[in-house]
Parts: C-alpha cells; structure tokens; sequence
C-alpha cells in the first residue's frame, strides 16, 4: 500500500476527495492537515475533523496547519463553496468524535514521514503554505517523500483570477517555494485537466443513492454546483481535488508532460499565476510532472466507483 498524507481546506472537492482516499484499499491515509483557503482554518479543521467522523476514521489524525499565507494577507475566500466552506451544508455531518492532533501540521508531517518505512506521497490539495512550512524547516525530509501529487494551477488562465487558480493564489510564495525552488518529485493536476474531468448532476444523484454516507457527501455540493450552472452554465461541477487523490492512489491514471514552471509572485493582475515553460529548448530532465490528460470515462467511473464503495461495507 502507499502511504499518504492529505493536506486540505474543506472543501466541497476536498471531502469527496478525503473520501476517495478512505475508500481506497490501495493506499494507507496516515494523517490529514488542515490549512486555511476555501474557508478560514477553524472552519477548514472543522470541516476535515466531521468529514472523518463521517468517513469512520476518526482515528486518523487531524492537525491543524497554516492560519494565513507566509507573506502576503489573503485577499478574500472563495465564494464558491458557501461561509462554512461545504456549501452551508457543514451542519449536515455528524460532531467530530475525535480532537484535532496535539501536534501542528508541519510536526505531524515530519513525524509521519520519519516513522514511516516506505516514502510517502503527499496530496496538497489547498493553498501550499503547510508544504512550503514542511520543506523549510525540515530539508532532509525531503527524500522520504515519495513524490507530491499538487492539485493546483491554471495553464489557461484561472478559475479566482483571469491568470490564476485558487490554490497557488491563495500563497504564491508557498508555492513557488514548492513547485519552483524545492524540486521534489511533483505530479501537478491543474484545473485545465481537471475541469475536463467534471462530473455530472446525474452522477452525483447515483452516488448519493449508493449509501448514507455517499447521501450526505453528496448533500454537500448543491451551492457547489449551483455555481458552476450559473457561471459557465454547467449541469454538473468540477471535483478538482479527488482526480488529484485518484492520481494518488492509481499512480499513471493521469497521464503527464514534465514542464518547469514559475509562479507569478508580483503584485498585478498575474499574481498566483503559473508559468508553463514549454520552449523546446528547456531542459527536459527538470521540472514537474503536469497532468495534461486522461481517459475521462475511466476517471469518472474510479470515482464513481470509490465514493459508492461505502454502501457495501
Ligand atoms: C481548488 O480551489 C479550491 O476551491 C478547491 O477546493 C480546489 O482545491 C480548485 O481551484
Ligand atoms: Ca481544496
């Protein structure tokens, strides 16, 4: 099994992507940390410490990472996933049964990482100031990880700015400290790819009927999806966060292109903005692995497949 680390900021996509993983007997979820971005920390921390009760999994530690970016304030959060950050529905999930970790994010990491035989992938799929914690103040724990699967990026534009995507706006320091100077093996799911692997309303409809648990995910997202009808007209919504899980836990389904790339740290209208450098002459040994295609059908039914595997436990 592969062990992993998810850090989050629930998160409509962030819960049925902490779902995925739970349901995924190829992968051993070690811990979660908590960060800041969709909603604020408290909120986030509460969001992921519910979606574990729901998931069973309380006994997974939960540890709470970055309050704010490393430099810059966040301008705003993200209007899309509601003020509690599960699209007014956090109220629906059980109360946590468990406490966050006594430890902080980083600590957790860094204790996982050291107690663990077998490198670990780390899924960041919120703002990368937790991940940019991690790799300054521990540097030689960089080889015990496996690889980063980042859900982050827009190769096109983004999704919070014209130029950029939530997450690397969120801390365009952070991630250009991980994405840029840091070099660890990085597999990195933008929203171009992810948006392509959106999921319909009818498909989530299938999920909810699958199971309780798979109903209440499910019973998070219609503010979720709303959005998506009503800014690009969709009758479904993007579930960014579990293809960058997926990708976790079936290494290749995603297939990828190795592009070094920056991160616009300036203030202006590119800020949080990542730069694909796709000149021929870049050298093609250095870089990040960016996800750039996949068999959607087969995505959609792993998915699918994972977030109603509950009912049949
Ligand atoms: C990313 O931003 C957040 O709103 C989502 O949870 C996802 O991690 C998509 O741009
Ligand atoms: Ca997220």
């Amino acid at each position: 099994t592969i062990p992993l680390i998810i850090d989050t900021d629930p998160g409509v996509d962030d819960a049925l992507a902490l779902a995925v993983a739970v349901a995924s007997p190829e992968v051993d979820l070690l811990g979660v940390t908590t960060v800041f971005g969709n909603v604020g920390l408290d909120k986030t921390t509460r969001n992921a410490l519910r979606l574990m009760t729901l998931l069973g999994r309380d006994d997974i530690p939960v540890a709470v990472g970055a309050e704010r970016p490393l430099v810059h304030p966040q301008p705003h959060v993200s209007r899309a996933h509601g003020a509690d950050g599960l699209s007014g529905f956090a109220d629906t999930l059980p109360e946590p049964t468990a406490e966050p970790d006594p430890r902080d994010a980083v600590t957790l990491m860094k204790d996982l990482l050291e107690a663990s035989p077998e490198p670990v992938t780390i899924v960041p799929i919120g703002p990368l100031t937790n991940i940019a914690l991690l790799l300054a103040a521990h540097p030689r724990l960089k080889e015990r990880i496996a690889r980063l699967v980042v859900m982050g990026g827009g190769i096109r534009g983004g999704n919070i700015t014209a130029a950029a995507e939530f997450n690397l706006w969120c801390d365009p320091e952070a991630a250009r400290r991980v994405l840029v100077e840091e070099q660890v093996p990085t597999t990195l799911v933008t929203m171009d790819l992810t948006k392509r692997c959106a999921v319909s309303s009818e498909w989530l409809q299938e999920v909810g009927k699958s199971s309780e648990i798979g109903a209440k995910l499910v019973g998070l997202t219609p503010d979720y999806l709303a959005a998506y009808q009503r800014f690009l007209g969709w009758d479904g919504m993007a579930v960014h966060d579990a293809v960058a899980v997926a990708e976790a836990v079936k290494p290749g389904i995603l297939a990828t292109q190795r592009f070094p790339v920056e991160v616009e740290c300036a203030f202006g209208p590119g800020r949080g903005g990542l730069l694909v450098d796709e000149r021929l002459e870049t050298p093609k040994d250095i870089g990040l692995d960016i996800a750039v295609d996949t068999d959607l059908d087969a995505l959609r039914g792993f998915l699918f497949e994972r977030l109603s595997a509950f009912g049949v436990r």
